[in-house]
């Protein structure tokens, strides 16, 4: 049976992708950033995961404002990387797991999660920028394959953070009952405060965030008191990205331990947060 062994939260800012292509991991800018994570570098290295879940948000490449699923699945044996604009060299193609992506569809449909099926996905910067956080080198990242799990946080209504925190409990099931033997992770993105533009660009709510991660592994209700409208005022407008580390914290259950976790400000225009749950039960 397959395992979900543990989940990441972890923000996609796509100057992260640059640094660690120039190699600037210990810069002082840079370190209190990437110090969080030394934990997770040294628990995959651990795990070695077969598989990893990605939820993430693509921004206008792969689906525009015409036509946007709340949540969308691949079951491609390749994605491509495409490059949007923020200087980011595009990575290799990431290899998929097709049999587990409709296993997983599947079960979600018979769950009553009328999920997009993707059999072709371009990935921008909010799907590399985390496959190149958790296993920074390509020989890392060829070990491991993906699966993408792509949520609306673009275009108004999103998604609720009660569906998110649903559909992470579906997508768990879904793990569970994928009859091989396979260590999943899976990996929730986006956030945490911030906002891109507008009069209050550059805006961040550490008080927020903190708050948040403090309350994720026993209490990931406390988000659903907020709807993504008063979310928008509370972390901006791109903050309310952190509603898809609530998928990551439904799929694994509340066995868990929180082995790490980390937050820094700013990171270019955002609050980055890091944060490493492992399942006790596996
Ligand atoms: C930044 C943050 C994002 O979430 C994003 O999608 C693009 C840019 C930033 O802080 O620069
Ligand atoms: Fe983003």
């Amino acid at each position: 049976m397959a395992r979900l062994i543990g989940g990441v939260g972890s923000s996609h800012v796509p100057a992260i992708g640059n640094a660690i292509e120039q190699g600037l991991i210990s810069d002082p800018y840079w370190a209190p950033f990437f110090d969080g994570y030394k934990p997770v570098w040294n628990w995959m290295e651990e795990k070695k995961p077969d598989v990893a879940i990605l939820v993430y948000n693509d921004h206008g490449l792969n689906f525009f404002l015409d036509t946007m699923p709340t949540f969308a699945i691949g079951a491609a044996a390749e994605y491509q990387n495409a490059d949007e604009g923020w200087g980011l060299k595009p990575l290799d193609p990431f290899q998929g797991d097709p049999e587990f992506s409709w296993h997983i569809i599947d079960s979600l449909i018979h769950d009553e999660f009328d999920i997009t099926m993707c059999q072709e996905m371009l990935v921008d910067h909010g799907f590399t920028v985390p496959m190149s956080l958790m296993w920074p080198k390509q020989e890392q990242r060829d070990q491991v394959k993906v699966i993408p799990l792509c949520v609306n946080v673009v275009q108004y209504p999103f998604p609720t953070a009660r569906r998110c925190l649903k559909l992470g409990e579906a997508i768990g099931k879904a793990v569970a009952s994928y009859d091989k033997d396979l260590d999943v992770v899976i990996l929730g993105t986006g956030g945490l405060s911030h906002q891109l533009d507008g009069e209050r660009a550059g805006h961040t709510n550490r008080e927020f965030d903190t708050e948040f991660l403090e309350k994720l592994k026993d209490e990931p209700e406390w988000l659903l008191k907020y709807s993504n409208y008063e979310l928008a005022e509370i972390v901006g407008p791109q903050g309310v990205e952190m509603i898809m580390w609530l998928i990551m914290r439904g799929a694994l259950g509340d066995n868990i331990r929180e082995l790490s976790r980390n937050y820094h400000i700013p990171i270019s225009n955002t609050a980055a947060g890091v944060i490493l749950f492992e399942n006790e039960a596996v």
